[in-house]
């Protein structure tokens, strides 16, 4: 897979590990698009790092239709979409006080808004003679993480998600890809108070993921998810125990 030229899209591309690959990505001479709910945080990005910000929060119709359309007028194609916006709520499933809203919105934003746009932008990945989805999931695609009740779930969907769709597409000529980051030092890996984890560094992530891209990995696994998914298969309630010990703010 080539990485120059491009038109790419990065949903959450506003902040953490989505602007960190609209940063490096623009800096290898593509052309980034990025969204984010917050306008502010996007123009501020755009501006310093040469991007194009579109407003626009991924689980509405209305905002991915816009996102989608905006591209469209502008270049008739796009190259590669990124669906990297997500959300990690941790609470307790019978006693929080928001736990139904907790439940949709998790669900919306990390399981249903990366198909419904991925649907949605597909004639547009049907113009670009080197078409690819990347599904941002996580190594907790591969264990249950117990301290947030939902999240882990929605990662496991995308992580089947996206060996479906690689199949489904291949026909297509659209390359689809998966990253499962470990704990990533971003603003999400603030609400996690202590643990058996080692944080990694955004760019560093970004750097590994576009190799893996370049080298046509489909599955690119990073830092400690190799030894997640490994023990995974090896030990599963161990591995699970092990993260029952992760503790949240
Ligand atoms: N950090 C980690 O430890 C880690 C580990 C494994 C996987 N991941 C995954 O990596 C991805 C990026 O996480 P991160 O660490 O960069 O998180 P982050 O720092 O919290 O950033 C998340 C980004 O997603 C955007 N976003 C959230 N909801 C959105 C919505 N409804 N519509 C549009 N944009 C939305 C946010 O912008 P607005 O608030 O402005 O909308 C923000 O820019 C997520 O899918 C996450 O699950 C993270």
């Amino acid at each position: 897979m080539d990485f120059s030229g491009k038109v790419i899209l990065v949903t959450g591309g506003g902040s953490g590990i989505g602007l960190e690959f609209a940063r490096q990505l623009a800096g290898a001479g593509n052309t980034v698009y990025i969204c984010g709910r917050n306008a502010a945080k996007l123009d501020t990005a755009a501006e310093v790092h040469g991007l194009h910000a579109v407003t626009g929060d991924v689980t509405s119709v209305t905002d991915q239709q816009k996102i989608i359309s905006t591209i469209a007028s502008e270049h008739g194609r796009l190259d590669i979409l990124i669906n990297n916006a997500g959300v990690l709520e941790a609470y307790d499933f019978a006693s929080d006080p928001n736990t139904l809203d907790r439940i949709e919105r998790e669900i919306e934003i990390n399981a249903k808004a990366p198909l419904t746009l991925t649907y949605r932008a597909l004639p547009l990945l049907r113009q670009s003679n080197q078409p690819a989805v990347l599904f941002v999931s996580s190594g907790v695609a591969y264990v249950a993480s117990a301290g947030t009740p939902v999240y882990s779930g929605t990662k496991a969907l995308i992580h089947h998600c996206a060996q479906t769709l690689r199949h489904q597409f291949a026909p297509l000529g659209i390359s689809v890809f998966e990253a499962l980051p470990p704990v990533v030092a971003t603003d999400m890996a603030k609400s996690l108070k202590s643990g058996n984890f080692k944080l990694m560094q955004p760019d560093d992530l970004v750097r590994q993921i576009i190799q893996g891209m370049k080298a046509g990995s489909p599955e690119i696994l990073l830092g400690q998810s190799k030894q997640i998914k490994f023990m995974s298969r090896l030990a599963p309630t161990f591995l699970f125990r092990q993260f029952a010990k992760t503790e949240f703010h």
